[in-house]
């Protein structure tokens, strides 16, 4: 109920303050237009040859307009009858168009279609096969690139935006493909704290689908693609570091029942008389203590599942108790076969409690990976929910090893303490450390923080300013611990755990503990993955992708343009990337003259399900940008011309916008077009897809009639395209060059 209410209360704030626009010109081409040709039409929809439907070439649908010379127009043809299967006998080509306005009831309006521009690629740019491979002349068409929008450069130039890719394509003014189609980097703009790539931490290794702490469970987590893993350590009775999350390994009752256990101990008469109760960071605790057995003792238990009614136990039994030395050998095992360098993530536990023992862990983690060789600050991350020996190893332990590696603080929920602090009476909590002084105090020792991840996201699914603070203090924040369970997740991600870690990587997390590192991996992977690639992409044909694709069929750069000054060409993308937030479309800048990507904004669609259909300069720093829903005819409700501010952006970091033309909403009162009533023109057309400023007051629109689309103008009636002048009440503020010149 709130979302229709909050829907009709966004409708009515747009029908009061939309502004006008006014039909001052009108024409149309009818749909069945041909061009000179081969025969096309003859793939159906399933891609299996029949006989051609037209005996020549369709002269539309079109998804991209210019000026041409001699006050003609250039409009860019789209990829065909609908997809690529369809349009392999369809040309990509520019069309020259000579248009002239109905601007009086007794004025005619006439579209004639002059020369055209066939895209091709004799220089055999393209690296892979195309339709027409083997002729020497390589005519580009539909089934080989979605060509969408287009620029023309100062040098005469075609740049010309694909969805397949997508790409971005070079021609020659007449039409010479010019160097091999250019791929769309991932610019995910993930905002850890130096761009670096988030890490996916094996929390107690792939501990979601084996038992863990076991050697088996960090294989799994490397296979699944972690970064680093993550051993807890413990000290056995003979003084060696082993992989558990507690001292005690079988938590028993005073009737004998195993509360919760991560090896069989409890099974083992010949340990029944380990059975004892301690205090452990001030908690009595009844069970069997890890430092109460040799490692040769601990070597003949068997792991068992830690959560078995939510796990099971398919593994118990299965695998021993590894020691820190054990999963350092792993780590190197794998190296060696596959070259992967993976890291270790270890947490000293409950370092009080062992040192009141006489056992410093601290020194002990440092003598082992002294030992074992195992010292890159590349790969190692030591972890302590105590602050007194993290400060103890950066200033004394390490330097007299010779070594400083990163350390990070945890920073458990704020009705918690660091032991150390408790058994000093010192009665602070957690939530000082995670004050902008208590980071900035963390930051003297530490190289990041270890966060509870509701400190980034709250209970009711809100994105808190913690990563925002902790990187303002030059902390890098790998929150604990995503879980793939239902029973982890918020209601708001509706058992989707890539929602939840999605939401942590768009805070700006560098890395995330999870029990689940292959989901880690994959979401991680939609932000890291080197392209942006569609499902139509070659490389998916050819089998050379590793990465799936990121964004959707029809995807691509739906709007392409040139900054007033000819030096960056904008290109929109038509759906969101994969990870991106719903609704978001990235907007990349191409420098023409380096060559190089960067993301120019994010665009914010009304509707996550609406798409853009073009983008047009107004000046340096403002562009249209034409959005329409997916609906056609009686069912059309979107179909809008914005005005986006690339200096701009709203709270969310979004583009600014402001609305131009509702092209459902235009003003006819001269009755141009033979569709208006009562005054009121609408534009139904499923596609948009293009728009020129012609003057400070004027725009041109087309639509892109899908040929042989039907739906605009009724079921049964063709699609024509039409072309439409509209004077805009508020003029827009032009670029010098920018209009008609
Ligand atoms: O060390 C980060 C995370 O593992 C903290 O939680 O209790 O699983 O060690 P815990
Ligand atoms: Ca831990």
């Amino acid at each position: 109920m709130r979302k229709v209410l909050i829907g009709v209360t966004a409708l009515l704030s747009l029908a009061s303050s939309a502004p006008a626009a006014t039909l001052v010109g009108y024409a149309q081409l009818p749909a069945d237009t041909f061009a000179a040709g081969p025969a096309s039409g003859a793939y159906s929809g399933a891609g299996l040859r029949g006989q051609p439907r037209f005996s020549s070439q369709p002269v539309q649908g079109f998804s991209g307009v210019q000026f041409g010379k001699d006050g003609s127009y250039l409009f860019l043809s789209d990829n065909g009858f609908g997809s690529k299967a369809d349009s392999a006998d369809y040309l990509l080509r520019l069309y020259t168009l000579n248009l002239s306005a109905r601007t009086a009831p007794s004025g005619e309006g006439k579209v004639g279609v002059g020369a055209f521009v066939q895209l091709r690629d004799p220089d055999r740019k393209v690296p892979w096969l195309i339709v027409n491979e083997a002729s020497s002349e390589r005519l580009l068409t539909g089934a080989d690139f979605d060509v969408e929008g287009f620029a023309v450069a100062p040098d005469g130039t075609l740049w010309v935006g694909d969805e397949f890719g997508p790409y971005l394509l070079h021609f020659s003014a007449d039409g010479r493909l010019l160097d091999a189609p250019i791929a769309t980097p991932n610019l995910a703009g993930l905002p850890t704290l130096r761009g670096q790539a988030p890490i996916v931490i094996g929390h107690r290794g792939s501990s979601g689908t084996r038992p863990e702490h076991t050697l088996e469970a960090y294989r799994v987590a490397i296979e699944a693609g972690a970064d680093f893993v993550e051993p807890d350590l413990v000290v056995t009775k003979d003084g060696v570091l082993i992989a558990r999350h507690e001292p005690v390994i079988a938590v028993v009752d005073a009737a004998g029942k195993v509360l919760e256990a991560t090896a069989d101990v409890a099974t083992r008469p010949e340990f029944a008389s380990r059975l004892t109760t301690k205090k452990v960071d001030g908690v009595e605790v009844r069970g069997y203590f890890a430092e109460d057995f040799t490692l040769a003792e601990l070597k003949t238990l068997k792991a068992v599942e830690r959560l078995p009614a939510l796990r099971g136990r398919a593994y118990d039994g299965q695998f021993q108790i590894p020691t820190l030395a054990e999963v350092i050998a792993l780590v190197r095992d794998v190296e060696a076969k596959t070259g992967r360098k993976i890291g270790i993530y270890p947490e000293t536990k409950h370092p009080t409690y062992f040192q009141q023992m006489g056992v410093n862990t601290s020194q002990l983690l440092i003598d082992t990976l002294k030992k074992e060789g195992f010292t890159d600050p590349a790969r190692v991350f030591i972890q302590s929910f105590e602050t007194a020996n993290l400060k103890a190893l950066k200033t004394d332990i390490m330097p007299k090893a010779g070594l400083n590696l990163p350390l990070v603080q945890l920073v458990s929920s704020p009705d918690e303490a660091p032991y150390d602090w408790a058994a000093g009476g010192d009665t602070r909590k957690y939530d000082v450390l995670a004050t902008d002084a208590g980071l900035k105090e963390i930051a003297t020792y530490a190289s990041g923080v270890g966060a509870y991840k509701r400190w980034i996201i709250t209970d009711k699914g809100q994105t808190t300013d913690f990563v925002t603070r902790a990187h303002a203090a030059g902390l890098l924040v790998h929150p604990w611990t995503f879980r793939n369970e239902a029973t982890y997740l918020l209601p708001g991600y509706a058992g989707d755990p890539e929602a939840e870690m999605r939401q942590a990587l768009r805070a700006g997390v560098d890395g995330f503990f999870t029990d689940f590192p292959a989901t880690g991996a994959r979401v991680v992977g939609q932000y890291t993955a080197p392209e942006v690639r569609s499902p139509q992409n070659p490389a998916y044909a050819l089998g050379t992708s590793s990465a799936a694709a990121n964004v959707g069929g029809s995807g691509g750069f739906e709007g392409v343009t040139l900054s007033p000054d000819g030096k960056t060409l904008y290109a929109l993308l038509e759906k969101t990337v994969t990870g991106d937030l719903p609704g978001q479309l990235r907007l990349h800048a191409y420098d023409l003259a380096g060559k190089g990507w960067s993301l120019a904004g994010r665009y914010a669609l009304d509707d996550a399900a609406n798409a853009i259909g073009d983008l047009t300069p107004v000046n340096a720093g403002q562009y249209l940008v034409l959005e329409r829903d997916n609906a056609s005819g009686a069912a059309a409700k979107a179909k809008r011309v914005y005005l986006v501010s690339l200096n701009e952006k709203n709270a969310d970091g979004t583009l600014k916008k402001t609305l131009v033309a509702d092209l459902m909403n235009v003003k006819d009162p001269q009755g141009l077009a033979p569709s208006t009533q009562g005054g009121v023109f609408k534009f139904p057309y499923v596609t948009i897809e293009n728009v020129l400023v012609l003057d400070a007051n004027t725009l041109l629109v087309a639509n892109d009639n899908n040929y042989p689309g039907t739906g605009g103008r009724g079921a049964d009636v063709k699609d024509a395209t039409e072309f439409l002048w509209l004077r805009l009440d508020t003029p827009l503020t032009l670029a010098p060059g920018v209009g008609r010149k």
